[in-house]
């Protein structure tokens, strides 16, 4: 598994960080409402949200799912749903503290309408995960995820369109170099997620691509510094403190202006299982 499945997420700075980000910048609600609307959940009786963290994605099934229906947050950091125990308080909802991979041991098989994984499916056991979801699905049931544009390997137009302005990331990478002589950061073989790869991975689970579509998300300089800072996601990724992570945070910032726009790319993919119900 993924390291920063394990570690990283289970923090208590990691997890307030993370839904302090959440509730005060649009990134992760938007995100979530996107794919929630994806699912088709009006008509739903039980929907998983996977990897579900602090519940932004909950709170988006939450308000387009029937008021009967039963809503399972799953996600194995324990301290990221201590908040969204605490946060989000729906009759409706109830917290699983497992692997996105155990998630067969956790829902009932054949009985799931949709499940939904925001932000987070290229950090698990992908081909593991999908089996799991087959399981659980109903036929005609829906699977919707997305997938970083750097670990799909997709760049959507409006991120080409203004590549002239660097980015905070490439902000970051040069300060790094120049002051700490460190290699450019790449993502790494494992963690990459291309739409072939899903696609072969869907259908040797038993499910079927029927949509896949390159989006983008427009944020703010202020936004992603404010991203940056939550410890899972500081730069250089490794051999820094966080102090030293946000001293160059900080000299990278200073180079931008709050009010600039920065597109990121996402690969969003909605999946069902084949079936007679729709
Ligand atoms: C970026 S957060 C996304 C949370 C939520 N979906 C949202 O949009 O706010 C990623 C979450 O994935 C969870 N996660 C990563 N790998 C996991 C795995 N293998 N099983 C369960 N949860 C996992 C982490 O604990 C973290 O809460």
């Amino acid at each position: 598994m993924p390291q920063d499945a394990l570690t990283g997420w289970d923090d208590e700075t990691t997890a307030e960080a993370y839904a302090s980000f959440a509730r005060t910048y649009p990134m992760y609600s938007a995100s979530s409402r996107d794919l929630a609307a994806r699912a088709r959940l009006a008509e739903s009786r039980t929907v998983v949200d996977l990897c579900g963290g602090t519940g932004a994605t909950a709170e988006a099934i939450l308000a387009l799912a029937p008021p009967r229906a039963e809503v399972v947050s799953l996600d194995n950091a324990p301290a990221m749903q201590r908040i969204g125990r605490r946060t989000l308080s729906d009759p409706r909802l109830s917290w699983v503290t497992a692997r996105a991979e155990e998630l067969a041991e956790h829902a009932s098989a054949g009985g799931v309408d949709a499940v939904v994984c925001n932000s987070a499916i290229w950090k698990t056991d992908v081909p593991a995960v999908f089996g799991a979801v087959r399981r659980v699905l109903r036929p005609g049931g829906r699977f919707v995820f997305n997938i970083g544009g750097g670990f799909a390997g997709v760049t959507h137009p409006d991120a080409q369109a203004r590549s002239v302005s660097p980015t905070l990331g490439s902000l970051i990478e040069q300060i790094a170099a120049r002051e700490y002589g460190t290699p450019p950061a790449s993502v790494s073989g494992t963690r990459r997620l291309p739409l072939t790869a899903v696609r072969r991975y869907l259908t040797a689970a038993g499910l079927t691509l029927i949509e896949a579509d390159v989006t983008a998300q427009h944020t703010t300089m202020a936004e992603r510094r404010a991203w940056l800072s939550i410890p899972v996601f500081a730069r250089p990724e490794h051999g820094f403190s966080y102090d030293q992570q946000m001293a160059i945070l900080r000299k990278a910032y200073a180079q931008t202006r709050p009010d600039d726009v920065t597109v990121t790319s996402w690969l969003v993919v909605v999946a069902q299982l084949n079936g007679v119900q729709g």
